[in-house]
């Protein structure tokens, strides 16, 4: 199954199938890396392990007032280049119009630190936390999900509820959530790449 990976920042979820694949736990080869950020540290991971990467920035279409629909356009158009079976959403910070998803559909799935319906857009963990520590809430989550044009909605694909305890301060509770994305993301892809081999088995 042809992979690609769009990332805005560390890439620790990146990285963590990239080892699944190195490893052989993933049956998938990851065959580009794109972010809309120069400095986004994932793009490194990628280029240390031999991968494509593509910079594809938002601003210089907002410098000459074109719309972020043509950036879409335009980004599917360079990643259906590399013909994916997926696209893995991985930290990437850009809410995709139809102009994109519509070029590929129900391939395109997008991975969110927190439970269907809950904490949609940024900052969740932090949210969950304060949740938390009011009494509203005892479990987050994260989420894998069929992206769709709004935030953080679609079909989910799998879910994992994190604890928060009540010792817990932020930074526990979000080790203790991307700890548990890194895994559930390759779990995902695991789960679309079974479903991938049997349609083409069959
Ligand atoms: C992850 O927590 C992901 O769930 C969220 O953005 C973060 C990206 O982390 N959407 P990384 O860049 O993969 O380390």
């Amino acid at each position: 199954m042809r992979v690609v990976v769009l990332i805005s920042g560390s890439g620790s979820n990146l990285q963590a199938i990239m080892d699944a694949i190195e490893i052989g736990h993933l049956k998938a080869q990851i065959v580009a890396v794109v972010s809309n950020r120069k400095s986004a540290y994932g793009l490194e991971r990628a280029g240390n392990a031999g991968i494509d990467t593509v910079y594809f920035p938002l601003k210089p279409y907002n410098d000459e007032g074109k719309s972020r629909e043509t950036y879409d356009a335009d980004l599917a158009e360079a990643v259906d280049l590399y013909q994916p079976d997926l696209i893995v959403l991985a930290g990437w910070m850009h809410i995709f119009s139809p102009a994109f998803l519509e070029k590929f559909p129900e391939k395109v799935i997008n991975l969110h630190p927190a439970l269907p319906g809950q904490f949609t857009g940024t900052n969740a963990i932090k949210r969950a936390f304060v949740a938390a520590r009011e009494g509203t809430i005892k479990n987050s989550g994260i989420m894998v999900h069929y992206a769709i044009p709004e935030v953080d909605a679609g079909d989910v694909i799998i879910h994992a509820e994190v604890p928060i305890l009540p010792g817990d301060t932020i930074q526990v509770f979000e080790e203790r959530m991307h700890l548990t994305e890194h895994k559930l993301i390759v779990t995902a892809i695991a789960l679309l790449a079974d479903k991938h081999d049997t349609s083409n088995s069959d």
